[in-house]
């Protein structure tokens, strides 16, 4: 049964226990249907009054929303506010000493920081950035392996109002170029090398490629942070180690007090056409949402240990580790390794040695551990857990009871929360002490939150019936614009078709008859592999630089524990090759590929053919593409075809 079917089937559900219930802040469906309901009948005060209980304000604004520029909307667009006092200083005065970061290395070393001492890092980090000349309103690009000081960065930036941009350290230089050049940054924040899984990662190196080609004249400074022992190529005058910069700085650095819509961060994602767009957000809204969500979604409480396994490289990495749990004063762990490192009970022997209380992690690594070991969780003591989470694809039913019953031993609640770069925050997901779960749903939207499912026209659809996520109304949290290109953005997000007032998301979902969502997957060429999101577009573009091939085209094929894997079709110029020679050949694609953009986008599978399969327009039958990477029987009308011998080529495994 594919994961898309055993979904519709799926009826069980699961009350949270009268002991979770009670102890919740946010306590049985009652609860949250009062919130729903003030939420409907006053939503500006109901976004106002969360916006004064949850941001600590300079100056408090006197407006929450101001749509007259729809869809560039602003909230409490007159607040005065910094977000890293918000993350940091405001809990000085009462948790100095409470630790904010446990941060385990890939070797499993320990080291615990406070609140004191992140505050000392973070202002000493800031004021080394200043002093080199970096100020309000300038792009940092910040490419970081998982360790404290990616954290140290990004509050740093925001910290002096300098908008971080954080690339994914398995992205590479051609993807980190990209990036400083859209953004025109002044300055990269980088390690010499990256430590995983007992590997290396050259991340200054690929900084180094990126700072050789065209594009990134804007880049003033390399900031090193020395995670290895060994050296890095230095550049005099352009590089400079992190330890030097932050010497003799000050441990106070008096916050740039922040207009609550000045851009906070750009983060790159992937869509339909060209390019990844740079998903702007907001200071005092974005932070709304990820403080606001982290309490109620994971039922914070102060004696919690709290684990997102997400890299900082990832939108789940800044609102569920730098931003959401540091807002709320938490203890989260860092983590800088893989789950798989030394062995595949590492998630669990952490858990257990920590005492982690709320773990959070993608479907993508469950069913991975779970193919592993799906015995081994009971090798260790869990008993600290209380409430389980997960994000990124949808999760398949089987994969859920694994989860809530071998690691939660159903105890804990599990909290499938949908949302993405551009929502900046969770929107619909279970409050854990309030809404049933079901496997596979992420159930309702969060109060506040007006989502829905339409059809073309924007007419809402009946239960039972897919059509068009979209969420109704503006939201604090809600990405403000595509960096450089507003146009893209309004036709992106907020298109005519569904009448030009709601955000559309790029989801298909469905509802039950209890108003529980179920998410499909993307309507547009958007792949989601192990959870990430990957346009094919990017991935055609990146083969077809390649010198060798004339034409290609991409798309997913389901996989067991990726969610989709990547299948590209390739027609070189010259002949098609077979048998040994496309073996070769299929390889140095691959590596191509994630020499272009990272080793995530590479393709699992490649196909040749002497041509794709076109209409007579010429366009590319991408839906009889994604039939032949499944493997499946061709029904599709192909009348129109040229040639349709290719077909017969394409379906041809190497
Ligand atoms: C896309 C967003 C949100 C952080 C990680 C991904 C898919 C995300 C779920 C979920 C089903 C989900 C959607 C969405 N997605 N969470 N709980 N159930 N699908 O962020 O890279 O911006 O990707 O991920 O398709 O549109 P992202």
């Amino acid at each position: 049964m594919s994961a898309l079917e055993s979904i519709l089937k799926e009826t069980r559900s699961f009350d949270p226990s009268d002991d979770f219930r009670r102890k919740a802040a946010i306590s049985g469906m009652e609860a949250y249907n009062v919130l729903c309901e003030e939420a409907d009948d006053h939503y500006l005060s109901f976004w106002g009054d969360l916006a004064r209980e949850v941001i600590s304000w300079k100056k408090p604004f006197s407006r929450v929303l101001d749509d007259s520029n729809a869809p560039f909307f602003k909230w409490f667009d007159d607040g005065i506010m910094n977000v890293s006092h918000n993350c940091i200083d405001r809990h000085l005065p009462l948790n100095a000493n409470k630790i904010a970061i446990i941060f385990e290395a890939d070797d499993g070393e320990v080291t615990r920081l406070t609140y004191a001492e992140l505050y000392q890092r973070v202002c000493q980090f800031a004021n080394g950035l200043k002093a080199q000349g970096i100020k309000k309103g300038d792009r940092v690009v910040i490419y970081m392996p998982m360790v404290v000081e990616a954290i140290v960065a990004m509050q740093a930036c925001a910290r002096i109002g300098a908008i971080h941009s954080v690339v994914f350290g398995g992205f590479s230089a051609g993807a980190v170029r990209d990036r400083i050049q859209d953004a025109g940054a002044v300055a990269v924040i980088t390690a010499n090398e990256g430590l995983r899984g007992g590997k290396t990662v050259p991340l200054k190196a690929t900084v180094d490629e990126a700072l050789t080609m065209e594009g990134c004249e804007t880049v003033r400074n390399v900031i090193v942070y020395q995670r290895t022992n060994s050296g890095a190529n230095w550049v005099e005058g352009r590089d400079i180690w992190w330890h030097k910069l932050t010497e003799g700085q000050s441990e106070h650095c008096e916050p740039e007090w922040m207009n609550a819509e000045d851009p906070l961060f750009i983060l790159y994602t992937s869509g339909s056409t060209g390019k990844p767009k740079g998903i702007q957000h907001s200071s005092a809204g974005y932070l709304l949402g990820a403080a606001n969500s982290f309490r109620w979604v994971f039922d914070y409480k102060p004696n919690d240990v709290f684990w997102c396994t997400a890299d900082v490289g990832w939108i789940t990495g800044h609102s569920y580790v730098c931003y959401g749990p540091l807002a709320n004063g938490a203890t989260q762990i860092i983590f800088e390794g893989i789950p798989t490192y030394p062995d595949a009970g590492r998630f669990w022997r952490m858990i257990e040695k920590h005492k982690v209380t709320t773990f959070y992690t993608a479907p993508t690594a469950i069913r991975s551990l779970i193919k592993l070991g799906g015995d081994l969780p009971k090798q260790y003591d869990l008993s600290s857990l209380r409430l389980l989470g997960t994000v990124g694809e949808p999760i398949n039913p089987e994969a859920w009871m694994w989860y809530y019953e071998v690691v939660g031993g159903g105890r804990c609640p599990i909290v499938d929360t949908w949302w993405q770069t551009e929502t900046g925050s969770a929107m619909i997901a279970p409050l854990p002490g309030a809404v049933p779960t079901k496997p596979g749903s992420c159930t309702l939207p969060l109060p506040g939150i007006i989502a829905d499912i339409v059809d073309e026209s924007g007419a809402q659809v009946e239960p039972g019936r897919g059509g068009f996520l979209v969420i109704k109304k503006p939201f604090p949290s809600l990405v403000r614009t595509i960096w450089n290109d507003p146009d893209r953005f309004k036709k992106t997000y907020f298109p005519e078709e569904f009448n030009g007032q709601y955000y559309l998301a790029g989801d298909s979902a469905n509802r039950d008859e209890n108003g529980y969502f179920w998410i499909m997957g993307r309507i547009d060429d958007v792949l989601n592999v192990s959870g990430h999101r990957l346009g094919t577009m990017e991935i055609e573009s990146a083969l077809v630089a390649n010198p060798l091939v004339a034409e290609a085209a991409v798309v997913g094929k389901p996989h067991d524990v990726k969610g989709e894997a990547v299948v590209a079709f390739v027609v070189l110029k010259g002949a098609r090759p077979e048998g040994e020679e496309a073996k070769k050949l299929a390889a140095e694609l691959k590596s191509w590929v994630a020499h272009e953009i990272g080793k995530i986008a590479q393709p699992d599978d490649i196909r040749f053919g002497e041509n794709l399969p076109k209409t007579r327009s010429g366009k590319i039958m991408r839906r009889l593409l994604r039939s032949i990477a499944k493997g499946e029987e061709i029904t599709q009308d192909v009348s129109t075809l040229e040639n349709p011998q290719i077909l017969e080529q394409l379906q041809q495994g190497l």
